[in-house]
């Protein structure tokens, strides 16, 4: 079958759209179970710190590229832009966290609103996932 160029493009965006919806999945589950272990005090060592905060700035970043396909799908701009600016936040208030942690005496208020961040990079990406999904199929119509 000859493939028209947009059919050939609308399949790179769905297969990029698949791999950076299950890379951030797969980063997202790793960085609460690593979040777990730090608030539960299980386990807190440095290394282990550092590797939670490469895998965020990760996970920004994904989103940022999720992002950039969603551009490219025609996706509504107000959702690319809150995801683009959402991203921003969570890296932000994650790389500041442990200067709050040590300057605030109630914490875990600050502990809750850096999972809410991250949940909520998670669910924009899902979100910017499926109306990429939508917008790639009914161009294929
Ligand atoms: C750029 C992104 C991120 C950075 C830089 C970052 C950074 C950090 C740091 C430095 C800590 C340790 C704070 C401490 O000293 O106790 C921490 C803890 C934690 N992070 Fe992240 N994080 C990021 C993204 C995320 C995401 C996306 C999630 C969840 C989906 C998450 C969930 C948690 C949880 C549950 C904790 C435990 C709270 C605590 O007791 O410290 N983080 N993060």
């Amino acid at each position: 079958m000859i493939q028209t160029g947009r059919t050939n493009n609308s399949f790179d965006m769905k297969t990029a759209n698949l791999i950076l919806l299950n890379l951030i999945r797969l980063i997202g589950v790793a960085l609460i179970v690593l979040g777990t272990l730090f608030w539960t005090r299980v386990d807190y060592t440095e290394s282990l710190v550092r590797i939670h905060m490469q895998l965020g700035v990760t996970l920004v970043i994904l989103l940022w590229i999720l992002a950039i396909v969603a551009i490219r799908a025609r996706v509504s701009g107000a959702l690319v832009v809150r995801a683009i600016l959402f991203g921003l936040i969570v890296a932000a208030y994650g790389m500041a966290l442990r200067r709050l942690l040590g300057s605030t005496t109630a914490p875990n208020v600050y502990r809750v609103l850096h999972l809410l961040a991250g949940l909520g990079a998670i669910g924009l990406a899902e979100s910017l996932g499926a109306r990429i999904k939508r917008s790639v199929s009914s161009a294929l119509v």
